[in-house]
This record gives C-alpha cells, structure tokens and sequence, in this order.
C-alpha cells in the first residue's frame, strides 16, 4: 500500500466509514461508474448492484431525470440560505412529500443523511411534550438491535452493540424493547414473521417500570435493515401503536430504508398497514445522488409549535444544507422518476419473484436463514467458530469477484437491488451468491 499523503494515489489519509481500513486497503475495491444496474470497477469490470449503492440507488444509476435536474439546479440556484429564507423547491417538495406520506403526517423538516433525520425526530418529539405541558415526558424508547444512525441519539436509542460500546455513556434516560429475531421460530420468513406478537407487551413493561408519563417516544424501523433484515412479527407493530396511543407516547417509525418503494409501497408504513406519528427518511429521496434526509410530522405535533408570538422561532432546530435546492431538485426529480415508471408498483410485482429467488438458497452450506420482504433479501450464515463476520465477508468477496455487489452485517447476507432490477437480473443475482456459497 502506498502510504505517502502526497501522492495522489495514496491510501493512507482517507479514514473509510464502517470499513476494515487496513484490509479494505491491502485488498481495494474501486469503483470508477455506475449507470443502471451495474457500477464499473477501475479495471473496466461490470459488477451488479445487489444492494442499490447503501439502500438508497431505487431508480437505479444514473437516473437521466435526476442527473439533468440536478446540473440545471445547479446553474439556476445553487444554495440558499436556509434559516429565514426560502426558495420554491423546498415548499414543493414538502408538499409532495406530504402528500406521499401515510394520514395526518403533513409537514415536513429537511435534514441532510438518515442520521439527521433520526436526531431530528427525537429532538421534536421531546419539545413537543414540553409544548403540551408534559415536560416530564423526556425518555426515549428504541429497539435492540435497531440501527439509527451513528449521532449520539441514534446510537442511545440504537441497539447494535458495536455502535454503542465505544462511545461512552450516550443519552441518559433511554431504555430498550427487545428485539424480534427468533430463528427457532420463524425461520424462513417473507414480510412479517409468524411468531413474536408478544414482544409488544415489552413496551407494557417498560412503561410499568419508568411509568408513562416520563416517556416521549418509541423509535423502531418497522423492518429492521441494518441488523440483518428482521421481520416485525405479525401484529406487533399494530399493538406497538395501540400501547403508544393509549400511554400518550409518540410513535416514530425510522424509514430511513424502507421509504421510497423499498417494500412495494411509498412507505414502510404503508406496507405493514400501521400509521406513525413521525416518519425518518433519507437514502432514496434523492436516489442517493445528493445527501438529503428528511422527518414526516403529523398535524398534531406540528401544530402544538404553532403558539406563542408568531416572530419567534417555534423550533431551536436545522441545518445549513435543509432543503438544500439542489438536493431539492434531486428528490423531486426521484419521486418524479418513482412515479412515472412506477417503480413502487414494480417493487409489489416482483416481491414473489425476489423471495422465490431467495428462497432457492435454502439448503446451501451454511445458510442457516432467509428472509424477505419487498424487494430486500437476506441470508443469514453459520458464523465461522471463533471467527464472526468472517464467513459472510468471505462470500462477499468471492461474489464481489465473480460480479455481484452484496452487503453483510455480522454473519449475515443482505441484498436491496434498485427497483428497476430485471428478472434475469434477480436470476443473476442469486446464482453469483448461489455459487458464491458453494465455493
Ligand atoms: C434505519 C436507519 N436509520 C438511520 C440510518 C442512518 O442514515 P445515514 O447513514 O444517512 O446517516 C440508516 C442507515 O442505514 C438506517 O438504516
């Protein structure tokens, strides 16, 4: 490895994000394009896309709609100032967006990364019970194993352990539901998981134990991506907004994958039929071309800001980059390309075909699990003893030489393909990791 900073071509100075730096370096893996379904490596090899870049790629590469959208914005309007200032875009993009979004979820507040989206939410839901008068609503309830991001929040209401461990005491006063991940039972699941209703009475625990009035919200991602694919078991999330409802605590589901067609549906609240009173979005509303994230808000919260005299900021809160115009013109031109080719609607007809292409991986060495819902797919490993994560990086690099890029988490496999994915792509796809099992 060439360690010189000065040389262009040097790996030394760039610190990967959630990479093996030193092995990754040794051993690289460059991209140099992508258009479609497939990127390009620096050797000129075509390798397909199984995960839609980080879950975020739906439209596929090079998106013509999003691409030219995004160079006309940038001639036309290339950044304003977000804090007392306006520019149409963003308006128009609420607007869309809240008329894409499930119920009463009206109003929406632009972040810049699904990280963002997540401290956001939390941040509101806390000053909404101050608005109401319930200030000793202040705990924050998550899920083990559940993934929001990496910010101090995300990571206190998170539960995947190495996220959390060295980081110090995170936020105080957060508390877990466990999680739903039960081999024994529901092996070989597609959308929801036939056993675990009775994980929701966890809630019931905790607010027996802190009582309810000191919590303020609950935070799952209705399907839990990041930690493997985890299934919500039938009914849960129904009875995790039925216990909300009735204690006065908010519900905040982190869509941060499953937004923008991932499941079939606009939402993943849409999919498992069950309304939020927030909603955290990111990755697909731009295509993953430009960073944009952003929180659906229900009237009912929104409104409780709406008080007092009205020159003063209802909300201590925002970035520099909300609602950015060109990553407004990013995400209107991606939910212009979601429409147009119907590419939620495409994601529902091919659900069958993916999970029947997943499900063909039963019986290969090793493959203890697989799990699908929508257009995701996982497939979980007996882990190499003493060795975790080694067997599933294994199979991603021998499926990464014969052309297909996948995504592991510890021993697990996942896959999130762009919904324009063909079926003989899907074919494509689950022979590479077919044969990347065997061998
Ligand atoms: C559910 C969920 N929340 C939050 C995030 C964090 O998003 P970002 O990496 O854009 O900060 C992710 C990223 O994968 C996610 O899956």
């Amino acid at each position: 490895m060439d360690t010189n900073p000065k040389r262009a071509n040097a790996m030394d100075a760039y610190w990967m994000p959630f990479t093996a730096n030193r092995h990754f370096k040794r051993n690289p893996r460059m991209i140099a394009g992508a258009e479609g379904m497939y990127y390009t490596t620096s050797e000129g090899k075509k390798v397909l896309d199984g995960t839609a870049g980080l879950w975020c790629v739906n439209a596929g590469h090079a998106a013509p709609r999003i691409t030219e959208a995004v160079k006309n914005q940038m001639t036309e309007l290339d950044y304003a100032p977000a804090f007392q200032m306006g520019h149409p875009k963003a308006f128009e993009l609420a607007n869309r967006l809240a008329e894409l979004a499930p119920g009463d979820l009206n109003h929406v507040f632009f972040t810049n990364s699904g990280s963002e989206s997540v401290e956001t939410a939390l941040k509101i839901a806390l000053a909404y019970h101050k608005a109401k008068g319930n200030a000793s609503r202040t705990r924050l309830i998550g899920r083990e194993k559940g993934y929001h991001g990496v910010n101090f929040g995300g990571i206190a209401v998170g539960g995947i352990v190495n996220n959390r461990r060295h980081f110090g005491s995170l936020l105080t006063g957060v508390d877990h539901l466990r999680h739903t991940h039960d081999l024994e039972r529901n092996a070989y699941s597609q959308g929801e998981a036939e056993h675990g209703v009775e994980l929701a009475e966890d809630l019931v625990r905790l607010i027996e134990l802190h009582g309810a009035e000191t919590i303020a919200a609950v935070i799952v991602e209705p399907m839990a991506g990041s930690a493997g694919v985890i299934l919500p078991p039938k009914g849960y999330l129904k009875r995790l907004r039925e216990i909300t409802r009735e204690h006065g605590i908010l519900l905040i589901f982190d869509e941060v994958i499953t937004a923008y067609g991932r499941l079939g549906r606009a939402f993943g609240a849409d999919y498992y039929g069950v309304e939020p009173d927030m909603i955290t979005t990111a990755k697909g509303l731009t295509n993953g071309v430009i960073p944009m994230g952003a929180v659906m808000i229900s009237s009912e919260i929104h409104d409780a800001f709406m008080t007092g005299p009205d020159h003063m900021i209802e909300l201590f809160h925002g970035y520099t980059y909300s609602g950015n115009p060109v990553a407004c013109a990013a995400a209107l031109a991606a939910l212009d390309t979601y429409r147009e080719e119907e590419l939620f609607e495409r994601a529902a007809s091919l659900e069958g075909y993916w999970a029947e292409a997943m499900f063909s991986l039963k019986g290969l060495p090793h493959v203890k699990d697989i799990r699908c819902a929508g257009l995701v797919g996982a497939v979980e490993l007996e882990p190499v003893a003493d060795m975790p994560t080694k067997r599933a990086l294994d199979v991603y690099l021998r499926a990464w030489d014969k052309g297909a890029h996948l995504r592991t988490t510890g021993d697990i496999i996942a896959m999130s393909p762009p919904l324009i994915i063909e079926k003989q792509e899907i074919d494509e796809l689950a022979g590479i990791l077919a044969e990347s099992l065997i061998a």
